[in-house]
C-alpha cells in the first residue's frame, strides 16, 4: 500500500547512504527475516549484495531449489549456494546428545559462512535479518543464562573477528511488519507466511544420531504433512490448517516397529506428527487437527515413504513438552 511504499523508499535511501559503494554479505536461511532483509537490501544496492546460502542437508525438502529459484532466478539476487551436506553429516556422525548436535551445527555453520565470505572481495558489511523482538531478547540474555533450556542457534551470532560492520535494516520492525514489507517487495505469500524453522533444522527432529538416510525419509514425510495441511480448508473459518497452526512438522523416531504390507511383514521406523497453536512459542497447545486429515497424512506417508510403517500424533502441550522434540 501507499504507506509501505514510502517506508520502502526511506529504507532504501538509508541503506544506500550507509553502504555507499561497499560490498555487503548476507547469510540467507530461507526463513522470513533473512529473506525480507535480502529483498530490501537488494532493492537498495543491487549487485553490491552477495547472499550466502549454506545447505547443511538438514533443510526441508527442495529448500535449496526454492531459495535459488526465488532469489537468484526471480529477483536477480547474487546467491552463493554452498552444498555442505557431506561436511555437516561427517561432523554429526556418532553424536546423539541434542545440545552437542546444536553446538556442532552452529560452529560448522560459522566456519562455512566465514570461508565463503572471505572469498568476496571488498566486503565491508554483514547484513542480518535481526528484527525488533530479537533486539529485546538479546538485551535480556544476561538474566537468563543458567536457565537456558535449549541453546538457540541462528544465522546471527557470528564472531567479531570477521571485521565487518553490521547492517540490520529490520531492527525496528515487528514480525507482522516484516511480513507486510516482504509482500510489498514482491516475495510470495507462501514464503512470507511460513511457519518458523529452527536453525539446526532437521537435526533436532531426528532423535539421537543424525543420518543422511533418516534426513531424506523425514524430508519426504514432512513435505506430505505440510502439503495436506495447506490443502485442507477448515469450513468454519475458510482458512487452511497450515494457516490455523503456528508450527507443524514431522519428527523421525529411530525405533522400529512391526507392520504388515500385502502378504509380508515389515519392520520399519516411526514418524511422529507435531502441530501446535501458540501466540508466543513460550507456551503452546497441540492442534486439534481433523481426524480425516490425520488419517490421510498417515496413509500417504506409509504408502509413499518406504522405510516408515507407522505414524503417531503428538498430543503434548508446552509445558511440559517443548515444541521441538530435542
Ligand atoms: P521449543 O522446542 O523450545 O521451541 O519449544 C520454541 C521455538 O523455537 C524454535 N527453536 C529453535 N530455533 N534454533 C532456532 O533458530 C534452535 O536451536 C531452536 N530450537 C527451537 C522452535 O522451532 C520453536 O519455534
Amino acid at each position: 500500500d501507499w504507506e509501505m511504499g514510502d517506508y520502502i523508499s526511506e529504507a532504501v535511501a538509508t541503506i544506500k547512504a550507509q553502504v555507499g559503494s561497499d560490498e555487503v554479505i548476507l547469510g540467507l536461511s530461507g526463513g522470513v527475516d533473512s529473506s525480507v532483509a535480502a529483498a530490501l537490501i537488494h532493492r537498495a544496492i543491487g549487485n553490491q549484495l552477495t547472499c550466502v546460502f549454506v545447505d547443511h542437508g538438514l533443510l526441508r525438502l527442495n529448500e535449496g531449489q526454492m531459495v535459488m529459484e526465488m532469489f537468484a532466478n526471480n529477483l536477480g539476487v547474487k546467491v552463493i549456494h554452498v552444498q555442505a551436506e557431506e561436511q555437516f553429516m561427517g561432523k554429526l556422525a556418532g553424536v546423539s546428545d541434542p545440545e552437542q548436535k546444536r553446538k556442532i551445527i552452529g560452529r560448522e555453520f560459522v566456519e562455512v559462512f566465514q570461508a565463503e565470505s572471505a572469498k568476496i572481495e571488498n566486503a565491508k558489511w554483514l547484513a542480518q535479518g535481526t528484527i525488533y523482538p530479537d533486539v529485546i531478547e538479546s538485551a535480556g540474555k544476561g538474566k537468563k543464562g543458567a536457565h537456558t533450556i535449549k541453546s538457540h542457534h541462528n544465522v546471527g551470532g557470528l564472531p567479531d573477528d570477521m571485521h565487518l560492520k553490521l547492517l540490520e535494516p529490520l531492527r525496528e520492525l515487528f514480525k507482522d511488519e516484516v511480513r507486510e514489507l516482504g509482500i510489498a517487495l514482491g516475495l510470495p505469500k507462501e514464503m512470507v507466511y511460513r511457519h518458523p524453522f529452527p536453525g539446526p533444522g532437521l537435526a533436532v527432529r531426528i532423535l539421537g544420531e543424525v543420518k543422511q538416510d533418516f534426513a531424506h525419509l523425514l524430508q519426504r514425510a514432512d513435505a506430505i504433512f505440510i502439503e495436506e495441511l495447506r490443502n485442507t480448508i477448515d469450513p468454519s473459518t475458510g482458512k487452511s490448517w497450515y494457516d490455523l497452526t503456528s508450527q507443524a512438522f514431522a519428527v523421525f523416531l529411530p525405533v522400529k516397529s512391526v507392520g504388515v504390507m500385502g502378504d509380508g511383514r515389515t519392520y520399519e521406523y516411526v514418524v511422529a506428527l507435531r502441530a501446535v497453536q501458540t501466540l508466543d512459542f513460550m507456551t503452546a497447545h497441540w492442534a486439534h487437527l481433523p481426524h480425516e486429515l490425520l488419517g490421510k497424512v498417515s496413509n500417504r506417508i506409509i504408502n509413499e515413504v518406504r522405510g516408515i510403517n507407522r505414524v503417531v500424533y503428538d498430543i503434548s502441550g508446552k509445558p511440559p513438552a517443548t515444541i521441538e522434540w530435542e
